[in-house]
């Protein structure tokens, strides 16, 4: 596995390949991680795993300056997940200028869960996304289900802007208890990481519950709510939304007709957790496995 600093250097490792499966990170690496870099393996072509802790998807209030640097780590993980190419550049290298030229995600699908909290997160991501694309070329780029939200938004602006890349989403993975990984669970204390289930949990039951046939969803969220700030949690949404859009649904939709997902942030202690999970209806379900 090779470790390249420059895009140009990345650009001339890469110059014969038209089939490259790219998975961009911020680094400090989990198993979430490692199971989209196998996934790009699947698809073929060389691997590139790009890290870059992005400046411009942190408010100035956020974690950027403690955001865990960890690339040693990290390179012997992706190395022994498959990965061809590790791409790190600093910020010198990807954004030598100030950035002034950004991506402007639409409010619709961008401004709404976590764009309401974090207003110009999806704005940075996009921009750096974009810049990221433009250097690695990819013919497929992976990114994890677990922020949702952004597999969709990144989704849309390849969409609208044509680029050449498929985007796909690789399942969340979790600890045996059902917290998603996330490089986040890091920041949480031996008694937050305890509790840290609270919101897996409450997700889960909305989701079993549409997957019933349950269209109450402002019953199921507002119960959710209550049940993470008894638990302690300052949650800042619990929202059942579909799939294709991130909308809420209608009166008329429900898991056996339009596909949904439970979505979830909220903060424990001082760290902020997000979580979804997809309605799998019984129904669409066993159509799906061929069962009747
Ligand atoms: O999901 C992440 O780690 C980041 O948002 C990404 C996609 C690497 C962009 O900085």
């Amino acid at each position: 596995m090779k470790t390249i600093h420059s895009i140009d250097a990345l650009r001339q490792a890469l110059a014969d390949s038209r089939t490259t499966s790219f998975v961009p990170t911020m680094g400090n690496l989990h198993e979430g991680h490692l199971a989209l870099v196998r996934e790009a393996r699947r698809r073929g072509g060389p691997v590139v795993a790009s890290i870059f802790v992005n400046r411009l998807q942190f408010a100035p209030h956020e974690d950027f300056d403690r955001y865990p640097r960890t690339l040693a780590r990290d390179c012997a993980l992706l190395e022994s997940a498959g990965c061809d190419i590790v791409f790190a550049p600093d910020e010198r290298e990807l954004y030598p200028q100030a950035q002034a030229y950004v991506v402007r995600p639409d409010p619709a699908l961008a401004g709404i869960l976590e764009g309401e909290f974090r207003p110009g997160f999806f704005g940075g991501v996009c921009t750096v996304v974009l810049k990221l694309l433009s250097c690695v070329q990819p013919a497929t780029a992976v990114f994890g289900k677990k922020d949702y939200q952004q597999w969709k938004v990144v989704g849309r602006m390849v969409e609208q802007f044509a680029l050449p890349v498929r985007i796909v989403g690789g399942e969340t993975v979790r600890a045996e208890d059902g917290l998603a990984l996330s490089s986040r669970n890091g920041y949480l204390s031996a008694d937050e990481r305890a509790r840290a289930t609270g919101l897996s949990r409450v997700l889960a039951r909305i989701r079993d519950a549409s997957a019933a046939g349950a269209t109450d969803f402002a019953a199921q969220e507002s119960a959710a709510l209550a049940e993470l700030r008894d638990a302690g949690w300052a949650p800042d949404y619990v929202s059942v939304r579909r799939q294709v859009d991130l909308r809420a649904p209608g009166s008329g939709d429900r898991a056996d007709s339009v596909p949904l997902v439970v979505l979830g942030a909220a903060r424990l202690g001082t760290t902020r957790l997000i979580d979804n999970m997809e309605v799998r209806h019984r129904y669409v379900s066993s159509l799906r496995s061929g069962r009747p």
